[in-house]
């Protein structure tokens, strides 16, 4: 007897552990076992990274010329050991996909060059470091917690040369109140209001409003509650902190299309420094289904 049409070794194991006689009992879950994970899914617990790459690697495949120009003037974006994909040619790490992206949005409504720049929350820089690569600004203010600045400094000393690097001063919270007002004409702040209380949002909006003459501002739309995307792995407690921060505390379906839109005004309206301000450009913050991005003008009077 020929058995040239037999399970493969891979199958016989898999019809001995996962498609056994009783795989077609009950199909109520299926498609969430490991049953549909053997056969066109991949276990998402278990996945995260294949997950990550093929995100990074599709989103990388669509870049603009702009968007690879950006990345390619921006040397030494493997420090640290991200998890990377290689398309045409280049590492890729979501950290800078995202940064190209920041610095393109800000560009198509900012004049870079020679501008003063105030980043609010820049956790290990990686935006500084794309604008600082990629336009020569006068100056570029870091605002962070002391122990996040310990980081992005020893990092953007690590990736800029000495002619950059010099340009940023790394400024802690709690140096801010004492410190006379000085002009920016842009200020950043990207998923960090969204982690800090109200009132400090508030604070940080009025500074914004004194100091700067626009505002580039990516944070989510709203608070959510889906214990399935990560099983709550930093405990319940870290969820109830979450949901108390940031000014917009509204809970949504952040993957549903129509109720992240609905959301958008309340972003536009909670993320403005002031009466005077016109948001002049907003959009979705890719990939990210939640993330939303503007850019305010504070208008002459
Ligand atoms: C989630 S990280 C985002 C970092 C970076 N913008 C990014 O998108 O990769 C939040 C950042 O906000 C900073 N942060 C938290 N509370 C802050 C506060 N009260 N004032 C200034 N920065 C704060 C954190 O130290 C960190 O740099």
């Amino acid at each position: 007897m020929d058995h040239k049409f037999q399970a493969s070794r891979q199958w016989e194991r898999i019809q001995d552990h996962w498609f056994t006689e009783d795989v077609a009992v009950d199909l109520t879950n299926f498609r969430a076992d490991q049953r549909n994970y053997k056969l066109s899914l991949w276990d998402p617990a278990t996945n995260g990274v294949r997950y990550l790459k093929a995100l990074i690697y599709q989103v990388g495949m669509g870049l603009s010329p702009e968007d690879w120009a950006r990345i390619r003037r921006t040397p030494n974006r493997e420090l640290g050991d991200p998890t990377t994909v290689r398309c045409e040619g280049e590492p890729l790490c979501m950290d800078y996909l995202q940064a190209t992206f920041e610095v393109g949005f800000i560009e198509r409504e900012i004049d870079l060059a020679g501008a003063r720049i105030m980043e609010i929350g820049a956790g290990y820089g990686r935006t500084c470091h794309m604008i600082m690569s990629n336009h020569d600004v006068a100056a570029y203010r870091v605002v962070d917690l002391r122990n996040t600045l310990r980081l992005s400094r020893a990092y953007l000393r690590k990736v800029l040369d000495d002619e950059r690097f010099e340009k940023i001063e790394f400024v802690e919270v709690d140096e801010l109140d004492g410190r006379w007002p000085e002009r920016f004409d842009l200020c950043l702040n990207i998923h960090s209001m969204t982690e800090m209380r109200p009132e400090t949002v508030g604070a940080y909006l009025a500074l914004i409003d004194e100091t700067c003459a626009a505002f580039y501002v990516k944070n989510p739309v709203g608070k959510y509650i889906d214990k399935s995307m990560d099983g709550y792995v930093a405990g319940e407690e870290a969820v109830r902190m979450a949901l108390e921060n940031g000014p917009l505390r509204n809970l949504l379906d952040i993957h549903d299309s129509e109720a992240v839109r609905a959301a958008v005004p309340g972003f536009i309206e909670g993320y403005r420094p002031g009466a005077d301000w016109e948001c002049v450009a907003d959009g979705r913050a890719l990939p990210w289904s939640y993330l939303w991005e503007a850019v305010y003008k504070k208008r002459d009077r």
